[in-house]
């Protein structure tokens, strides 16, 4: 099989990523079923995607028969059969919860043809044991997108213990043929390229929210001029709830210093999970949210996030995840960040980021914060 057997892709979940990538899909010129467990959950992703295609009319990105003529390749669907039925390749997007996923992956398994590639949007967890579910782990891998899909432009595409190169290569060829920049993660381990380096950097937002200060606005107020989502607020972006299964499943596979501290459980059990439900740190029922940038925290800066970031790219390199860190660098400047810590790290000098990171382990007695040898030796470049 290679891409241009590659007809029908179905995405099975319709939230912001599944929908997302769904949108990417029909864009691209595949036929596209997007499935969820109810109608009003399908609905709302087709509502997003529509809101997205006017977005996207409205800058000139596409035209109106361009729009219409993708949503005619759009199957929004229920029915679990009937969406993957002449599916060649399925993208899963559901919760962040394995047993969830292991339940989906041996219903897809089970459901869809026998020569479809099973893709997981997972944002860390482990491909291999997702495979497992599954009697075609050669045919599952690691595809995640970033949020919102529709403008992202990084796809890892993770190879699991038992991941062919086929699948592989086709994951690849699909992501470039639906105009992405893919990655490609050589080794499965918790949080790939992205969410791993941006892992201690949640870490350090559940360290300020166990503290209580500085308050969410008066933190992301430090940053509002240097990035283009601050830091609290991207969370609620991306979804409180999914920051914190990322930081508990990192709890379980990284260090239990990310175990979700009292404060972040709180804020998971409230219900108030950021855009999606119209509230989290900050209130976005009227768009996004304003930030009061009169109150600055002075007590951390964009250095240490900074520092915290290369910290663990250094970790992916001593781990084997990746071997060169241009690769790194082309993922983190591509899944949001603008420029990849790398780069950043030439600029600032390693020296400062050591103090950085050695000032935020010690103030928060968290080790995962201490530089790492190669940090120390400061000899990467890019
Ligand atoms: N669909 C279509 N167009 C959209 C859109 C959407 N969903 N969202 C924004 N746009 C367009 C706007 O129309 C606008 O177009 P223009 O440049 O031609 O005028 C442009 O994007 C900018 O949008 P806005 O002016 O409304 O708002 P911003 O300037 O704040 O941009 C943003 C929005 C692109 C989302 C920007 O804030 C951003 O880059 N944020 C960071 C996102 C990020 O870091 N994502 C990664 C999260 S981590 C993740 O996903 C991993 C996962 O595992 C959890």
């Amino acid at each position: 099989m290679n891409i241009n057997d590659v007809k029908k892709i179905t995405v099975i979940g319709s939230g912001d990523m599944g929908n997302g990538i769904a949108q990417v899909a029909i864009l691209a010129g595949f036929k596209c079923a997007m499935r969820d467990i109810e109608q009003r959950f399908v609905d709302k992703g087709v509502a997003s995607i529509n809101t997205s295609m006017d977005r996207l009319l409205k800058k000139g990105k596409i035209t109106e028969d361009g729009k219409k003529e993708a949503m005619a390749r759009l199957e929004p669907i229920v029915d679990l059969e009937q969406a993957l039925k002449d599916a060649d390749y399925v993208i899963e997007a559901v919760p962040e919860i394995m047993d969830l996923k292991k339940k989906v992956f041996s219903d897809l398994d089970k459901t869809a043809p026998a020569h479809a590639i099973l893709a997981t949007n997972t944002s860390n967890m482990s491909i291999s044991e997702i495979a497992s579910a599954t009697n075609r782990p050669d045919k599952v891998i690691g595809m995640h997108f970033f949020n919102p899909a529709v403008l992202m432009k990084l796809v890892e595409i993770i190879r699991g213990e038992k991941s062919s190169d086929e699948a592989i290569q086709i994951g690849y060829d699909i992501s470039k043929k639906i105009n992405k920049i893919p990655v490609i993660v050589e080794k499965d381990s918790p949080g790939f390229i992205y969410n791993r380096v941006n892992a201690p950097t949640g870490l350090l937002l559940q360290r300020v929210m166990e503290k209580g200060t500085p308050s969410p606005n008066d933190f992301d107020a430090a940053f509002k001029a240097v990035m283009p989502m601050t830091p609290f607020e991207l969370v609620d972006y991306v979804g409180i709830d999914i920051a914190y299964h990322s930081q508990d499943y990192f709890a379980k596979t990284l260090s239990p210093d990310y175990t979700p501290t009292k404060a972040f459980k709180a804020k998971m059990d409230s219900g108030d999970l950021g855009k999606k439900t119209g509230k989290g740190f900050y209130d976005w029922s009227a768009g996004r949210p304003q930030i009061d940038t009169s109150t600055p925290t002075t007590e951390f800066d964009a250095t240490h996030m900074v520092a915290l970031q290369v910290n663990e790219a250094t970790k992916l390199i001593e781990e084997g995840v990746c071997t060169d860190p241009k690769e790194i660098d082309l993922a983190m400047a591509n899944g949001g960040g603008g420029i990849g810590p790398f780069t950043l790290a030439k600029s600032i000098g390693y020296e400062t980021l050591i103090q950085k990171c050695d000032e935020l382990a010690d103030k928060f007695n968290t080790e995962i914060f201490r530089p790492t040898k190669t940090m120390r030796e400061g000899k990467i470049t890019v």
